[in-house]
């Protein structure tokens, strides 16, 4: 992909699943990943599956939620790499199902505080670093919930279309400094946070798959590829936009 060597990409919530598969991709394209997560231990098995393979990587403790965090999860990749051209903004949760007149507050501020927030105050730190490095791309995760509503997710559903908001008005605002601003909205894809509801709910599992034209839930690869294609300069005149990637399931 064109304009990936040699770039520098942060990568949040790149311990596991979406962005454990960005954040290897962005590495053997030839870019420096700064892989920021709560998750530790997993981000550092990211981190040794990228140098192991000869690529470049650091791991930042991050809680996207928290101001300080972000800004220190900046700051490193700017003084270990000298700059900063990509950001996958990718770091979410689920949070608790129920109805929306059953949804405790703490859950809805949670949800919020991580998928809106989090991309937030990612972007309000990143985009600075950005400009300063002459431009660069940023992808944020959304989803097909940020497309559509789902029963028993209404602070996720309201926290994706929230993030297809955010993109677009940022896209508005720094595309014509330089820095495209995109979304990218997968479908069920098969990472430890489906693997999770998979457990409790085994039969929505097929439902979801019957639903799906390709018959079939998608892989960490097939939207971590997406998301670097995006920040690469082969979508060059890609800004504002939220691609689905979900095998036709919301089509
Ligand atoms: P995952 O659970 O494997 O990955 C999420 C990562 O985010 C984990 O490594 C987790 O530790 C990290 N994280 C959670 N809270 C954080 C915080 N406060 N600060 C920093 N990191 C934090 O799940 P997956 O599926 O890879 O999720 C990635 C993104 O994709 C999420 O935003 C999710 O909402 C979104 N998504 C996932 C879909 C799926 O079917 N797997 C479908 C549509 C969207």
């Amino acid at each position: 992909m064109k304009g990936i060597q040699d770039a520098v990409a942060i990568v949040t919530g790149g311990s596991t699943g979406i962005g454990r598969s960005a954040a290897i991709r962005f590495a053997e394209e030839g870019a420096s990943v700064v892989v920021a997560d709560v998750n530790v231990d997993d981000g550092e098995q990211t981190v040794a599956a990228i140098t192991d393979a000869g690529g470049e990587a650091t791991f930042v403790e991050t809680d996207v939620s928290d101001e300080a965090d972000v800004e220190a999860m900046v700051e490193t990749a700017v003084e270990t790499y000298g700059g900063l051209d990509f950001a996958f903004n990718n770091a979410g949760i689920e949070g608790e199902t129920g109805s929306a007149s059953e949804q405790p507050t703490t859950n809805w501020e949670r949800v919020i505080d991580v998928n809106l927030k989090g991309v937030f105050n990612c972007m309000r730190a990143e985009i600075p670093a950005m400009l300063e490095s002459g431009g660069g791309s940023i992808v944020n995760t959304a989803s097909i919930a940020g497309v559509v509503g789902f029963p028993g997710l209404s602070p996720y559903v309201a926290s994706k279309h929230g993030v297809i908001g955010l993109t677009k008005t940022a896209a508005i605002e720094f595309s014509g400094d330089g820095v495209r601003v995109n979304a990218i909205c997968p479908g069920v894809i098969e990472t430890p946070m489906v693997q999770r509801s998979q457990e409790d709910s085994p039969e929505q599992m097929e439902q979801v798959k019957a639903a799906t034209p390709m018959g079939r839930i998608g892989q960490p690869e097939e939207i971590g590829d997406a998301a670097v294609w995006l920040c690469s300069d082969d979508a060059s005149f890609v800004t504002g936009e939220s691609l689905v990637i979900d095998g036709g399931y919301v089509t």
